[in-house]
Formats: structure tokens, C-alpha cells, sequence
């Protein structure tokens, strides 16, 4: 397994692969890898096939995070995430060091040659996630721009778990013409169906095992459209009893909406998305599912 640092490594390798015709998929991440990110390695795989090349990026993007939201506090265990890769039979990890990505941005970003273009979705990123972070899929967008510029991939592989994410970067390839498919991997679970996060470590034992309550909400949703259609305002009204269940979590945001559009619907029905975020203490949960 190859261990890329820099940008310049990352493009000259990028370019043999295009050279020689070898297929390459890549999976952006954040690190911390779990079990669910490995699910993505294997969907990637499948699709390249053993002679192909699957990239595995580890990257904390500063620009996808508010200035009160959990940069520096953002789980990191390198060693770790590597021998994930080798196991996950991972070719490549790219990840750059500081400076690599924003040249000067964390340095110095009042500096008259600072970091300055950004990649900017404009419609679906402005309810649920984005209502909630504002600078979030801008800084999601800008760095997958880069990623996708730099290892030249056939195909990219993204988790249903971050459902709105997956949705803005499939309009950006659209909108932008990357040469590039946009496989979306589901969600990986715990065996009592809570998804699988980095950031589900910093739950206490309590909030952990109250933290299922995401998983039962979208079951419980799920048979009643099933048995009968309802008004997305019947269901809110519904679902913050049903969160009550779990003393210790605070319901953010539910939302009903169109799986391609991610318009809100006026009735919620079989075949409709929904998406949830929930606080346990400071930490930030979010989970979906179609209905
Ligand atoms: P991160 O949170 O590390 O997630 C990396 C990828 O793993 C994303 O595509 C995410 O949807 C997927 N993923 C996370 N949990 C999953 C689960 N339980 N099952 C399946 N897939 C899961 O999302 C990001 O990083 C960043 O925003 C990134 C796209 C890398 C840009 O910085």
C-alpha cells in the first residue's frame, strides 16, 4: 500500500494510472475510520476489480467546519486508519500534510496569494445540514473539487449515511462536468442499528445506548407511512413524543423530502426520504432512510 503526502505525488501517480488505463476509485474520508468507511473501499473495489486502484483520501477539511464546531477536537488515529487500509486491501492512502491543500489558508489567510476559489452548490444545500452548519458544503465541495482534480478517478464512492452530502457532490459532477461517477455505498450500522460514525465515541455509555433512538425513529416512521400516508407537520408532532423515549437526546432537525430534489413533501408516503439530527450533549447525530 502506497502512503501519499503531497499533492504533487498524489497528480504524478494519478496520471501514470490514466496512462496505463487502469481503472481507479476513490474514497474520500475524514479519518477515524470505521467499519462503514471500509464498506465504501469494498463497493469501490467492485467496482475497478482487482486490476483496478482504489485511493483512499484522509484529510480534516478545515473549510467544511464553523468557526464553533469541532476542528481541533476532530477524532485522529493514523496509525490506526492505516492498517484499516491494509486490511481493507486499501492501494493507496492520500494524505496530505498541513499546507498541502490550502497552501497558506491556515497560515495565513489575510495573505494577498491566499487560498481564494471555492465551489459553491446553490440549492440543495440550503436546508437540513446546510441550514444547520452554513459554511459546511461549501468546504465539503471545494475539497472534493480537489480530491477528484487530483486523483483523477473513474469512479468516487460516497456513504448514504451523509445522504444530503452525497446528493450536493452527484449535482456538482453534473453541474461541473467531472469526468467521474458518483457511487453512493449504504449506511453501516452497529447490530443495533445505530450508523456508524467517528464522532459516535464521544458518547457516554448512557447517550450510546440511547443513541438507537435515530434508528428506531426511522422504523417506527417507516411502518406508519407504510400503513398510511400522513402530513409531514402529524409526524414531527408524532416523532418529538417518540424521542422522548431517550431522555438524554434533543432532536435538531426532522426532515421529509423528495429523494432527488430534497424538496420538502405535503404528504409523506412510501418511497420518501427522511432525515433526522439529534444532540446527545454536544455531540451531533444524524441518520435517514427512504420511508
Ligand atoms: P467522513 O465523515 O469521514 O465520511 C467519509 C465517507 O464515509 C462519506 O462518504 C460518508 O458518507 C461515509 N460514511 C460515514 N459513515 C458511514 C456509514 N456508517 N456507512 C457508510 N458510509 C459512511 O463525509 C466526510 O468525511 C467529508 O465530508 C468528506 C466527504 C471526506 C469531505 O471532506
Amino acid at each position: 500500500m502506497q502512503i501519499i503526502s503531497t499533492v504533487a505525488a498524489m497528480q504524478r501517480l494519478a496520471r501514470k494510472w490514466r496512462r496505463a488505463g487502469t481503472q481507479v476509485g476513490l474514497v474520500p474520508t475524514m479519518g477515524y475510520l470505521h467499519d462503514g468507511h471500509i464498506s465504501l473501499v469494498r463497493a469501490a473495489r467492485q467496482h475497478v476489480g482487482s486490476a483496478g486502484r482504489v485511493v483512499l483520501s484522509i484529510y480534516v477539511n478545515p473549510t467544511q467546519f464553523g468557526p464553533k464546531e469541532d476542528l481541533s477536537k476532530y477524532p485522529r488515529d493514523l496509525k490506526r486508519d492505516l492498517s484499516m487500509c491494509r486490511a481493507g486491501g486499501v492501494d493507496a492512502v492520500f494524505v496530505p500534510g498541513d499546507g498541502e491543500m490550502y497552501s497558506h489558508l491556515a497560515a495565513a489567510p489575510t495573505r494577498p496569494d491566499a487560498f481564494s476559489t471555492y465551489v459553491v452548490e446553490e440549492k440543495l444545500c440550503r436546508s437540513m445540514e446546510g441550514a444547520s452548519r452554513p459554511v459546511h458544503f461549501r468546504g465539503v465541495t471545494t475539497v472534493v473539487a480537489k480530491l477528484l482534480n487530483l486523483a483523477l478517478p473513474d469512479l468516487a464512492v460516497f456513504g448514504q449515511k451523509d445522504y444530503q452530502q452525497a446528493a450536493i457532490i452527484k449535482r456538482m459532477v453534473r453541474d461541473l462536468n467531472f469526468p467521474v461517477r458518483i457511487i453512493v455505498a449504504p449506511t453501516g450500522r452497529e447490530s443495533d442499528g445505530l450508523a456508524m460514525s467517528s464522532r459516535n465515541k464521544y458518547l457516554d455509555p448512557e447517550q450510546r445506548a440511547q443513541a438507537t433512538i435515530l434508528f428506531h425513529a426511522l422504523q417506527a416512521v417507516t411502518l406508519a407511512v407504510r400503513r398510511r400516508p400522513q402530513s409531514p407537520a402529524a409526524l414531527q408532532k408524532d416523532l418529538r413524543k417518540f424521542i422522548q423515549a431517550a431522555p438524554l437526546a434533543k432532536l435538531d432537525y426532522v426532515a421529509f423530502f423528495d429523494p432527488e430534489t430534497l424538496e420538502p413533501v405535503a404528504r409523506v408516503k412510501p418511497g420518501t426520504h427522511m432525515a433526522l439530527a439529534v444532540y446527545f450533549g454536544k455531540t451531533r447525530l444524524i441518520d435517514n432512510a427512504r420511508l
